[in-house]
């Protein structure tokens, strides 16, 4: 395949082990400076060019998009799509996963163990917030911060308040999470590629600091996951729409906590301590892929008027349960089942004989006005773990 990987760091190890990984395995691969393109969108079709020049070829992308120069970045990595350039991490993953609100907010839905976390603007809204998380000590957090620049540990609630206070009138927005203390300054960082982590390693701290990142002088050792960490790094990693992925986690009491996932996830310090080839995985996975660019699948399966994607929940004591998907009448219907989501399995393309359990959810596509009667009622929020307060509370 005919490779680019787009980095401005063309001498790191990172991308010195990429490039040589490809060069080994028969591919043509050159490295680009992400700064360097020129989105074109003056012709009949998408374009980009490269120094001045039309761009050749490519049949694949790596992006190593820094922090710097995420919004650029991203345009050029979304531009490739449109190109149907295949890239393992979109410009959505990328974006979403930069920011570390965006990415707590997407993941939160799926049952994924993540540190309590929480995120406010207004003075009076401050205090409420330390205590939903369970009160000092706090971790607060800049949203884009990265290599433990901009995490705090604040001691108590005064301090805390006074940083958040300070931080936000430079307009700086921060979230406010719960310090997992019995992870004692270590964490586990786990290299996704695909479905798979193909390496991990847990990181620790130096001497009294709580932050584990290498860059802060963390040590680091290579470790087998438990089954609980591998799938929730694999999840997360999947749902941001990220193939190549550093997912940080920390071990909590009860399991994993996923703090963040990284899109260009450094290879240094991973394969020092694994000794595996990560570089290696990263390109096998992406020759294997190629032929798959990623596609926005609600976008294309929309354009027949009518039709469309929805998502159908099974009930219990409804209908549909213990039918199978054959006896369910989804087929009259001209309803076509994409996927079955059963608790935080997905069964892909299920079977007409596949026997349907309550709280399966279907993603379907078919007729919009066939599905619409299926589409269960809004699920009332508060339903499950209300707590009915004392008096009744007016929102403004
Ligand atoms: N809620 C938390 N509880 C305990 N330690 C934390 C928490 N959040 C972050 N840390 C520590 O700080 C480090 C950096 O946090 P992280 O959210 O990954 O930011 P960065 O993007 O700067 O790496 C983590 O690797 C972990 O060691
Ligand atoms: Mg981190």
């Amino acid at each position: 395949m005919k490779l680019a990987i787009l980095s401005r760091a063309p001498k790191a190890y990172s991308t010195q082990r990429l490039r040589t990984a490809a060069l080994d395995r028969g591919h043509d691969v050159k490295v680009l400076n992400t700064l360097r393109f020129a989105i074109d969108l003056s012709g009949p079709e998408p374009d980009l060019q490269f120094r001045g020049r039309t761009l050749s070829d490519y049949d694949a992308i790596l992006p190593r998009v820094g922090a710097s120069v995420t919004y650029f970045g991203t345009a050029v990595v979304r531009q490739f799509e449109q190109m149907d350039v295949y890239t393992p991490n979109t410009a959505n993953g990328i974006s979403n996963s930069r920011d570390k609100l965006r990415a707590t907010q997407i993941l939160s839905r799926h049952q994924i163990g993540m540190p309590a976390t929480t995120f406010v603007r207004n003075r009076a809204d401050v205090l409420p917030a330390i205590e939903r998380v369970g009160g000092a000590p706090v971790v607060i957090k800049l949203l884009e911060g990265t290599q433990g620049i901009g995490v705090i540990l604040a001691p108590d609630t005064k301090v805390a308040e006074a940083i958040i206070e300070t931080l936000q009138s430079t307009s700086q927005n921060v979230l406010i999470q719960s310090f997992v203390k019995e992870s004692k300054g270590r964490d586990i960082r786990a290299l996704v590629v695909g479905d798979r982590v193909v390496a991990a390693m847990r990181r620790t701290a130096q001497g009294d600091e709580f932050r584990s990142n290498v860059h802060r002088g963390g040590s680091v050792q290579g470790v087998t996951l438990d089954p609980a960490f591998e799938q929730a790094a694999v999840r997360s990693a999947q749902i941001m729409g990220l193939r190549v992925a550093g997912v940080d986690m920390l071990e909590g009491a009860d399991g994993p906590l996923v703090m963040e996932v990284n899109s260009s996830p450094g290879l240094e310090g991973i394969e020092a301590a694994t000794k595996l080839d990560v570089a290696g995985a990263i390109i096998d996975y992406i020759g294997n892929q190629v032929a798959f660019p990623e596609i926005d699948v609600r976008q294309r399966l929309t354009v027949s008027t009518g039709y469309g994607v929805a998502e159908l929940v099974v009930h219990g004591g409804a209908d549909l349960v213990g039918k199978t998907i054959a006896e369910s009448g989804l087929e009259d219907r001209d309803i076509t089942v994409l996927t079955l989501h059963r608790g935080t399995t997905v069964i892909p393309n299920p079977r007409r004989r596949t026997a349907l359990e309550p709280q399966d959810r279907l993603l379907c596509f078919g007729k919009l006005e066939e599905m619409r009667s299926m589409i269960p009622e809004r699920r009332r929020r508060r339903d499950k773990v209300r707590k009915l307060p004392k008096e009744p509370i007016h929102e403004p």
